[in-house]
């Protein structure tokens, strides 16, 4: 497939299976039985969350929330609730799962959004937290996976203008080919 040569990989698919794994380890034994409800943002978070669920060895109940906040590959500022949750957050120990933490409004709003919404506890997963060189983020994850470089990355649930979500490895445009 041509789309290969013009992205370098920079986590492979078998580098991102065995943290996706401690990542499943140590989430399962922070929850216990305690049955959270987990959030996957879309679309981003869908592949991770995917694989990362699959990984529990606990009882959890599984929704999605559609949020975007990029255009162009560009932060806009401001958040949209794309979709409704299936399942009431009040009460529950919600786990919000996205794709990757970059100036941090995103996962911050949503936290608020579930805290307001009468959660017990909000808690966070990313399989990315991009390094912005000495930027106060508002929010830190409580899981992370990956700390990057302040790149544009693609694949495994990434996307750029909706295209490289489907690759089961993250990389960076190459741009020079
Ligand atoms: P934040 O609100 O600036 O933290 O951006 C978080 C959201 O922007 C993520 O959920 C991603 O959907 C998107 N995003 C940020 N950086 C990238 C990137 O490098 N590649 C693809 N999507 C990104
Ligand atoms: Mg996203």
């Amino acid at each position: 497939m041509e789309i290969k040569f013009m992205i370098k990989t920079l986590y492979s698919k078998d580098v991102i299976a065995v943290r996706v794994d401690e990542l499943a380890k140590e989430i399962s034994a922070h929850y216990g039985d305690s049955r959270p409800l987990i959030v996957a943002l879309l679309n981003g978070a869908v592949l991770f969350a995917a694989d990362l669920v699959r990984s529990l060895d606990i009882e959890i109940m599984f929704d999605t929330l559609g949020v975007s906040s990029y255009e162009n590959d560009c932060q806009t500022g401001k958040i949209d609730f794309r979709t409704r949750l299936k399942i009431n957050p009040a009460g529950r120990d919600v786990l919000v799962i996205d794709d990757i933490l970059d100036t941090g409004f995103t996962l911050s709003k949503v936290a608020d959004y579930f805290i307001a919404s009468g959660a017990s506890s909000v808690k966070t997963c990313v399989l990315l937290d991009k390094n912005l060189e000495g930027v106060k983020k508002p929010v830190k994850a409580d899981w992370t996976g990956f700390e990057c470089d302040n790149l544009y990355v693609v694949g495994y649930g990434l996307d750029s203008n909706e295209l490289y979500r489907n690759l089961p490895y993250i990389g960076v445009i190459d741009t020079s080919i």
